[in-house]
């Protein structure tokens, strides 16, 4: 089954709106199979976020980042990597649609709440750089 890496923002985490994501997920039918609250080491998310560092906006986009505890979580299901992307709503709060979490919750293009992998490359890696193995469950043997 198909996973994806979703990872509630600094700026969602303090605004409260863990719960609120994650049930938009589980609401939508998709298995949680890891979660942590964690403060980002900046190596970490240099790595994480290595395919913008020649971008002008790197230095800050680490920055906030790291600027205190994101949610971090891995979920299963089908179709998982695409759906999430689409239920984040588009990167720039302005152009995400109301109904998405961006269109209702986001503000600016840094703090925009949520961050979820786009493609499987990238869910792989990403799933890779934040969780070990063990940390991931599964719920083959309840379905
Ligand atoms: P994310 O999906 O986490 O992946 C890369 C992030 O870069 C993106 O969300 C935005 O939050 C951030 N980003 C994109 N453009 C800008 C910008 N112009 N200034 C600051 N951050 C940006």
């Amino acid at each position: 089954m198909e996973k994806t890496f979703l990872m509630v923002k600094p700026d969602g985490v303090q605004r409260g709106l863990i719960g609120e994501i994650v049930s938009r997920f589980e609401n939508k039918g998709f298995q949680l199979v890891g979660a942590k609250l964690m403060v980002i080491p900046r190596s970490v998310a240099e790595q994480h976020y290595g395919e913008h560092q020649d971008k002008p906006f790197f230095g800050e986009l680490v920055d906030f980042i790291t600027s205190g505890p994101v949610f971090a979580m891995v979920w299963e299901g089908e179709d998982v990597i695409a759906t999430a992307r689409q239920m984040m709503g588009k990167t720039k709060p302005a152009e995400a649609t109301p109904g998405t979490i961006r269109g209702d919750y986001g503000v600016t293009v840094g703090k925009n709440i949520i961050h979820g992998s786009d493609s499987p490359t990238s869910a792989k890696r990403e799933i890779a750089l934040f969780f070990d193995e063990k940390e991931i469950a599964s719920w083959e043997k309840l379905l």
